[in-house]
């Protein structure tokens, strides 16, 4: 299918086919390291992760439940404050659970080292994290991501559930934002 690139995007890094090959191939990996677990609960990290989190359910061969927190740290800026703020937690008590974070990206590491700390201490009988992309060169935070879609340059990515300001989440790819996009923003 020959679909259009959204003008404000300066190249498509991720093609949507290839999101899709690699989220099968990080599910049948799951499905593998947990097939001695009968219990397995997703955690979105919304909105970033909704596509992600909603394939990859899709393509695990098991039972899974599902859970999602809102956290907030970015507001309008392309980069982060450090500061997280919960806007919405879990609904299960995840104590004594087989936890499984689902992130979008990470990015200095400060969003996923705060949640894997604030879910550790609620006492999961085991947490793991699974974030389709990572930027290794921008990482602040000593943070162990267990599964990894693909390392990424250090540009601001969108689409597939990523945004700039509450935009470009429903691209069904993955590309680079032209800077002219936010760096307007910012002024205006
Ligand atoms: P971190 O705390 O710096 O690792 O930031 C992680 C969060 O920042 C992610 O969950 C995203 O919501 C957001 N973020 C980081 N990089 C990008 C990007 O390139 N595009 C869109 N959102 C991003
Ligand atoms: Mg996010």
């Amino acid at each position: 299918m020959d679909r259009t690139v959204h003008p404000d995007i300066a190249y498509v890094l991720l093609e949507h086919e290839r999101i899709q090959q690699r989220v099968q191939a990080l599910a049948d990996e799951i499905t593998r390291d947990y097939a001695n677990t009968q219990d397995l609960l997703l955690v979105g990290v919304l909105k970033g992760s909704v596509m992600f989190m909603v394939d990859m359910a899709r393509s695990l061969q098991r039972h899974v439940a599902l859970d999602f927190i809102a956290i907030s740290s970015y507001g309008q800026s392309t980069q982060t404050s450090g500061v997280v703020r919960l806007l919405k937690d879990l609904d299960t008590d995840i104590g004594g659970r087989h936890v499984l974070i689902v992130e979008d990206i990470v990015d200095s590491g400060l969003t996923l080292a705060y949640l894997r700390e604030s879910f550790q201490r609620r006492n999961p009988a085991s947490l793991r994290i699974c974030a389709l992309l990572s930027k290794p060169e921008r990482r602040q935070a000593d943070v162990t991501v267990d599964y990894t879609g693909f390392d990424i340059p250090n540009e601001f990515v969108v689409g597939y559930g990523l945004d700039f300001a509450e935009r470009y989440r429903n691209l069904p790819y993955i590309g680079v934002l032209r800077p002219a996009v936010y760096t307007q923003n910012a002024e205006s």
